[in-house]
């Protein structure tokens, strides 16, 4: 029988700002979990945090977008919120936008990624949650881990990568997909994906066999609500091992702290800090931007461990070095690239400000104007 991996994430409020969840909200949500566990919705859960966002991590076999599995994430949601709101929460109910639920979470604020899988005898998995950044973070590490052999050294001696993977890039502002191969086609890969704002890569698979070997939660907060209400801190599933990138292979992917766009006000360049559980909560300038990392092994379904992949020296380093960017970024201040370009930025005031400069601006005889404003300008070619 296939299991289906479900993490589903949403910030439901958070304690002293948009710092950490509060426990109590996570007994909330445990409650109704334990009751699909026992009425046999879900085979097994896992809840954890990263910064003010709820993670759920719940297995089956009931396949993706199920209904069930959905209202079960979208009732320990509810339920957390109204403890978020009877303690007077910050932000409570932040990533739950609609009332009503029907059918399945797409489209309602939560953050989903899922994969139905055939078990293989050893099933080890790794689970990666942000907070502060966005979907489009984790392209950079999934190209390390999935086409860089400077990266992982499967992809050059263990014959069973060899052929390489394929990549299923979205393109959320079209609502289009495409399939690249990796290695033939990188140069296109990165071309698309070194836009991390546009395109996100949703899911790996392995090119011998079609195996699912990542899956990232794709919504965009912004964008599903008309309107910027908090860049989608994203989560992702990757399978390890056998065929697979070896764990210490996909946590090498993680060893450069590179820059990301989120941190204060969903507004930022910040480096990507992966941190223990026991650090997964957002302070300096509300981040930096921070990662988490679970290993698990799945067994018919049961999740065993995890494993606090993070919580080692060997990335004390990077961490060091994630500091080190974040003290050079901050001595921007208000500058780009610290703070992002207009259309990226999550809380903006420039079109306000703009119109209230209207009338000051005087026409300067001898500048053209541009048929474009600099946001439109499309680049035809180089040299
Ligand atoms: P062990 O010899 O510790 O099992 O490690 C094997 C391996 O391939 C590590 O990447
Ligand atoms: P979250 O998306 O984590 O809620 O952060 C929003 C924010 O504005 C942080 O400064
Ligand atoms: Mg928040
Ligand atoms: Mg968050
Ligand atoms: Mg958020």
């Amino acid at each position: 029988m296939k299991t289906t991996i479900s993490v589903i994430k949403a910030d439901i409020g958070s304690l002293a700002g948009h710092h950490v969840v509060h426990p109590d909200t996570m007994a909330a949500a445990n409650k109704v979990l334990a009751e699909a566990k026992k009425n046999g919705v879900i085979i097994d859960y896992y809840i954890t945090n990263v910064g003010d966002d709820m993670e759920l991590i719940m297995t089956h076999n009931r396949g993706e977008l199920d209904t069930k599995v959905h209202e079960t994430a979208w009732d320990a949601f509810k339920e957390a919120t109204k403890v978020a709101k009877d303690l007077g929460l910050y932000a409570a109910g932040q990533d739950l936008l609609s009332d009503t639920f029907s059918g399945n979470l797409k489209g309602m604020g939560p953050g989903i990624a899922e994969m139905e899988i055939e078990e293989r005898p050893a099933e080890p998995i790794a689970i990666f949650m942000a907070d502060k950044t966005e979907p489009g973070a984790f392209n950079y590490p999934q190209y390390k881990m999935f086409a860089d052999p400077f990266n992982t050294a499967g992809l050059v001696i263990d014959p069973t990568m060899h052929e390489g993977y394929k990549f299923e890039i979205l393109d959320v502002y079209a609502g289009e997909s495409v399939t690249l191969n990796a290695p033939e086609e990188i140069y296109d890969i990165l071309a698309l994906i070194g836009t991390p704002s546009q395109y996100v890569i949703r899911r790996v698979y392995r090119k011998a066999d079609n195996m699912i070997a990542s899956v990232t939660s794709i919504e965009r907060l912004n964008l599903l609500a008309g309107k910027y209400v908090g860049k989608d801190d994203p989560v992702m599933i990757v399978r390890v091992q056998h065929g697979f990138p070896a764990l210490g292979e996909v946590l090498e992917a993680f060893s450069f702290p590179y820059l990301v766009p989120g941190w204060m006000r969903g507004s930022h360049y910040g480096p990507l800090m992966p941190v223990s559980q026991r650090d997964a909560r957002a302070t300096r300038f509300d981040g930096p931007p921070r990662l988490i990392g679970l290993g698990f092994n799945v067994k018919n379904g049961r999740l065993v461990g995890p494993s606090d992949l993070f919580d080692d020296p060997a990335f004390d380093e990077t961490r060091r070095l994630a500091e080190q960017i974040a003290d050079y970024m901050r001595r921007h201040g208000p500058f780009m690239p610290h703070r992002l370009e207009p259309t990226e930025m999550e809380y903006t005031t420039l079109p306000l400000i703009q119109q209230k400069l209207k009338a000051r601006f005087k026409k300067e005889a001898g500048v053209a104007e541009a048929k474009k404003s600099i946001y439109e300008k499309q680049v035809e070619g180089g040299d």
